[in-house]
């Protein structure tokens, strides 16, 4: 895959949602350049992974290539809690599947979102793992966890076949606004 894909991974789903964002594992910022990409100036990004060094390569290669775009990145990890929002959008590239039980990360990305605020997942097609992806969700399984966790209008935004565990695709699902919220109205 290559920035284009990562691009097409997420783009209608980051269009639109607002200009502060969130990702959980951004590794070597394959897809925080692709957010930073998309979102362009005025968008800023709180990248959290808990590897350092990769996490300085991912503050590199954004900021080589998209510096109107603000980056803080966050050496910690996911599960045991989120930077304060609160965020138009959260991004979670490959990441969610190192997590068995996602429920409580489920619910902490559903409290740093705005009201109606974007959750972009992009994943391995898969529900059987490996020891390099233990814990992989299918985009079937992902849309029943998703609603589950109370989040709504979960939908494929795209799938990139794989020669690793067949395809890779970008969901988005949203938090849910209040029931008078007037956006909702017809
Ligand atoms: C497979 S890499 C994906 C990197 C990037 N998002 C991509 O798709 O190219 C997974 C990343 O998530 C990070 N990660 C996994 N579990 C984490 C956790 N609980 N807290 C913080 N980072 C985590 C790892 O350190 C790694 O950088």
């Amino acid at each position: 895959m290559d920035h284009a894909d990562h691009v097409a991974l997420i783009r209608r789903g980051v269009e639109g949602a607002g200009p502060r964002w969130l990702e959980l594992g951004s590794g070597e910022g394959a897809f925080t350049t692709a957010l930073a990409d998309v979102l362009g100036q005025g968008g800023s990004i709180h990248a959290i992974d808990r590897d350092g060094r990769a996490l300085e390569r991912a503050v590199t290669a954004v900021a080589g290539r998209f510096p109107a775009v603000g980056l803080t990145a966050i050496e910690g990890d996911f599960t045991r809690g989120l930077p304060d929002g609160s965020f138009d959008g959260v991004l979670a590239a490959n990441s969610l599947h190192f997590v068995a039980d996602r429920r409580a990360v489920l619910a902490a990305i559903r409290g740093a979102l705005r009201p109606g605020g974007c959750l972009v997942v992009v994943e391995y097609d898969a529900d059987a793992g490996n020891p390099w992806v233990p814990h992989p969700f299918s985009f079937d399984t992902w849309r029943v966890a998703a609603a589950a966790a109370g989040f709504e209008r979960v939908e494929l935004l795209h799938r990139v076949p794989s020669r690793f565990l067949g395809a890779i695709y970008g969901s988005r699902a949203r938090s849910p606004r209040p029931p008078d919220d007037p956006r909702d109205r017809p």
